[in-house]
């Protein structure tokens, strides 16, 4: 089962997750952090940001991006690439070089996964996949009916994510239609799941993922199926959960040698 572990805020959550990466790195300095976009995983990168102005050194960490746009023009703000670059590459000081994100440029489009694939591969896999969950149950942007064992590859994305992502773009029009995402298979094989949700608009599906059936149906309930899964919620976003009083218990009662 999931470690769930429900704090009172994001910035709390982003904090605590941080503070985990960033033990890592100081124990291994070639760290590789899966990074995930949208607004979940920001008050992460605010943590990390902490802990970097507090002595961290993430210079020779790696990062995997778990999605990107197909179509965008090279450059734009709201591409995962910027994003990435915005948010982590630069606040970091991560080497370019040894950041990622599949190829959503039209040309050549029919090979972006089979080369995301074998960029991770060739890399030696990721230490620690972040992930937030979307309306849809979405884990990246494998949306309902994704194969458990889907690679890297074009999808297309539904409405709902389309009008949810709308709030980054000038106008839904401008939202593309198709991405390249990680599958459920590559992110099953990432060594630690880092989920995370916030919010009432995420209860419903975190519930299915974290609890739910298994079923290609609700992407999010792939995460069962990891033999290290971390979920880092909210009080709202935990509000659907049925054995919240049974996670905060095993919580005020955790051995203090775990760790996450
Ligand atoms: P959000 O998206 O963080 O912008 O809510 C999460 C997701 O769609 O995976």
């Amino acid at each position: 089962m999931a470690e769930v572990i429900v704090l009172e805020t994001p910035a709390e959550a982003g904090t605590f997750v941080a503070a985990h990466i960033a033990a890592q790195v100081r124990r291994e300095p070639a760290f590789t952090l899966g990074v995930a976009t949208g607004s979940t995983p920001l008050p992460v990168y605010e943590g990390l940001r902490a802990e970097r102005d507090a002595g961290t050194d993430f210079t020779r960490m790696s990062a995997f991006a778990l999605d990107e746009y197909v179509g965008l023009p090279a450059g734009h703000p709201e591409s995962y690439r910027a994003v990435v670059d915005r948010e982590v590459t630069e606040p970091l000081g991560l080497d370019p070089a040894r950041v990622h994100v599949p190829d959503g440029s039209a040309a050549g489009i029919e090979t972006a996964g089979e080369r995301y694939e074998a960029a991770i591969e060739a890399h030696g896999g990721v230490d620690l996949q972040l992930l937030g969950i979307g309306r849809t149950g979405h884990l990246g942007f494998n949306e309902p009916g994704s194969s458990f064992g889907s690679l890297t590859r074009v999808k297309t994305l539904t409405e709902r994510t389309r009008l949810d992502n709308a709030r980054f773009f000038d106008s839904l029009d401008e939202v593309p239609i198709h991405c390249v995402t990680q599958g459920l298979g590559t992110i099953l094989r990432a060594r630690h799941l880092v989920l995370l949700a916030f919010g009432e608009s995420k209860a419903e599906a975190l519930a299915a993922a974290v609890e739910g059936p298994v079923s290609a149906s609700m992407p999010g309930s792939a995460i069962q199926l990891h033999q290290r899964v971390t979920v880092v919620v909210d009080t709202a976003a935990a509000s659907q959960l049925r054995f919240a009083d049974y996670y905060r218990w095993a919580q005020d009662h955790k051995p203090e040698w775990q760790g996450i």
